[in-house]
């Protein structure tokens, strides 16, 4: 029968056995599969493992000090953030296309690690140790999806890095790649992880950039921040987490509406909670929450987050509304 103790035991084996005396390196999303993949990792190679996070400006309250303080106290692996907020801002600025705007944000991710990597790989091969593995968070669903190929990844040194080959030659470490999401879960706090990490609910790849209806700017996500901040710790303190698969926060920074606020009138931005239920995201139901918690929501949002003036419920069901809004 499945227990998490022999389950590590064993990946640390198979790590150790595949890497060697070699260098590892592993990017960070914030979630939990990349999360726990690389503290399988350093338990079993330890500072032969360096980890990369991207900071791209797109990221919810808190979430680069969980992965820089809470993720590392935890773990003690070694850490590089890449602060790339300006230069995704720069790429989204005047897109409004939501295809247009998953595609900025996934291109300039890929530059944005493929960089930081290359310019990792040339400080090891100048201790002429090049780092040779690539850590992924491969679930067993997705080996199932794919067609159960493995294998090496090629990076392309298209960034300018002097003294690195044409082409880097990794060799996959993928240690979750028998494994289930709950298993996945359990590992992960059976290597005491943080709960905000472990227990976290699904978030996109590209982040709050594809829940401002419109032009992603610093201000509006700031703004955008501040209402996701409340909406998660009030469903939090309402003992709600457990209840809903996700809630997108989401601003329609194109939309304004008038309102009436403290001495006068107001003419501000919509905040649409997206709360839904669901097993597996392919199809979800939006969630009957507390009329309470939804008062309790909307009013320290419009009393709290300067230019919203109203707070709207979203009660579609997907589909054939999606979950995110772009
Ligand atoms: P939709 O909006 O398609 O979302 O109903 C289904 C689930 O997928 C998440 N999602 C993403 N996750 N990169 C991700 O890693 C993405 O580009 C992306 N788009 C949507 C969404 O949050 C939901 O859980």
């Amino acid at each position: 029968d499945w227990n998490s103790g022999n389950v590590i035991a064993e990946q640390v084996e198979k790590i150790r056995a595949q890497v060697g005396g070699g260098k590892v390196i592993c990017g960070l999303s914030g979630g939990v599969d990349s999360a726990v993949a690389a503290a399988l990792v350093h338990k079993a190679v330890g500072d032969q493992l360096v980890c990369v996070f991207v900071d791209h400006g797109l990221l919810r309250a808190g979430e680069r000090e969980q992965v820089e303080q809470d993720y590392v106290a935890a773990t003690g692996v070694r850490l590089v953030t890449i602060d790339a907020a300006e230069q995704f801002l720069g790429a989204l600025a005047g897109v409004t296309d939501p295809e247009q705007k998953r595609k900025i944000i996934g291109r300039e991710f890929i530059r944005t690690f493929e960089t930081a990597q290359a310019e990792l790989v040339a400080e090891s091969a100048a201790d002429g140790d090049p780092i040779a593995f690539l850590v992924q968070g491969t679930l067993y669903p997705d080996v199932v999806e794919s067609g159960g190929g493995t294998g090496t990844a090629n990076i392309k040194s298209h960034h300018n890095v002097g003294g690195l080959p044409e082409d880097l030659q990794f060799e996959l470490v993928e240690p979750l790649r028998t494994l289930f999401k709950d298993e996945v879960r359990a590992i992960g706090r059976e290597l005491g992880l943080p709960e905000v990490i472990v227990g976290r609910q699904p978030f996109p790849g590209p982040g709050l950039g594809i829940r401002i209806v419109g032009e992603v700017t610093f201000d509006r996500l700031e703004l955008l921040r501040h209402a996701d901040a409340i909406a998660r710790a009030e469903l939090t303190a309402a003992g709600l987490d457990g209840e809903i698969w996700q809630c997108p926060v989401v601003l329609l920074a194109d939309v304004r509406s008038v309102g009436v606020q403290g001495d006068g009138r107001s003419y501000g931005h919509p905040i649409v909670l997206r709360p839904v239920s669901s097993e597996d995201a392919m199809t979800a139901d939006w969630t009957r929450l507390p009329y309470d918690t939804l008062a309790k929501i909307s009013t320290r949002i419009t009393n709290e987050v300067a230019g919203v003036n109203r707070v709207v419920l979203d009660v579609t069901s997907k589909p054939p509304g999606t979950i995110e809004w772009e």
